[in-house]
């Protein structure tokens, strides 16, 4: 049994999982980001919350990159120099597309997030999203992420947490009979307060969560214009299906 109550694998190798799944995306188009959709919103409310953060200089890492179009976000709106890692070769091709699609070099390495082959303190800025909910343990995540970081330097992640939420209701059947969310990918329950608390302990300042995504799974883009400032309320940290959390390195 794991910390959250899942019975889960000791530590699940879903490496090959992911690299499965963006295999389907390879012949695909490098993410859309300007076409009103649901993705676009939730990008456009994360650089809203990450604005704030954006230096003029230095360096971002985006950890789990996937496509890397949260990263391809950050570097339209600041001029810093762009580095992108993931397990997966698969995502890697799709993030160099991502990268000549935006045309801002990204350097993308392949490495496992569990042990960082990254210079300790030589990023200014250290993004994940979607990617610490799928260890059993993130601990050893978080460590690598604010390792990495230069001390002032900014961590930021979304989250998306096992639980129940107005858009993930259908998830609840899934959620309850297995771990597993797709074969392969497993997703904790930890909270906002769990990754708060774990962040403070890895000697982070400003350790800030914000409970986003109130909306049904039905029309969730008609919702989210009258529902997302409920994001960083009670009841966005109760309903929402996600989290951002940002922090400081001790500097
Ligand atoms: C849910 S996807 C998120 C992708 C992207 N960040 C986004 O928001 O669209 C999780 C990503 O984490 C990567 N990943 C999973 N385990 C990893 C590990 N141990 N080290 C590095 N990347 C990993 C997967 O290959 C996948 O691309």
């Amino acid at each position: 049994m794991s910390e959250n109550g899942v019975q889960a694998p000791a530590e699940p190798d879903s490496v090959a999982a992911w690299n499965e799944t963006w295999k389907g995306s390879l012949d695909a188009s490098p993410p859309d980001l300007d076409t009103p959709s649901l993705e676009n919103d939730i990008d456009r409310l994360k650089l809203e919350f990450l604005a704030p953060f954006l230096g003029k200089k230095g360096r971002a890492v985006e950890i789990g990159c996937g496509s890397a179009r949260l990263l391809a976000r950050v570097g339209k709106a600041a001029p810093l120099e762009l580095f992108a890692v993931d397990t997966s070769p698969a995502a890697l091709a799709v993030a160099r597309a991502t990268s000549k699609a935006i045309g801002i070099p990204i350097t993308c390495i392949q490495s496992d997030a569990r042990h960082l082959d990254l210079e300790t303190g030589s990023f200014d800025l250290v993004l994940s999203g979607g990617l610490l909910e799928h260890f059993p343990d993130p601990r050893p995540v978080l460590a690598e992420m604010v390792r990495i970081l230069r001390p002032g330097g900014v961590f930021y992640a979304d989250v998306v947490p096992r639980k129940l939420s107005w858009y993930r209701r259908r998830d609840l059947f899934r959620m309850i009979r297995s771990p597993w969310m797709l074969p392969g990918v497993y997703e904790s329950a930890f909270g906002a307060r769990y990754y708060r608390r774990v962040l403070e302990e890895l000697g982070c300042v400003d350790v800030v969560s914000r409970g986003c995504g109130v909306y049904p799974a039905r029309n969730p883009r008609k919702w989210l214009r009258y529902t997302e400032r409920l994001d960083g309320t009670a009841i966005g940290d109760l309903l929402g299906w996600y989290f951002m959390l940002s922090a400081r390195k001790a500097g």
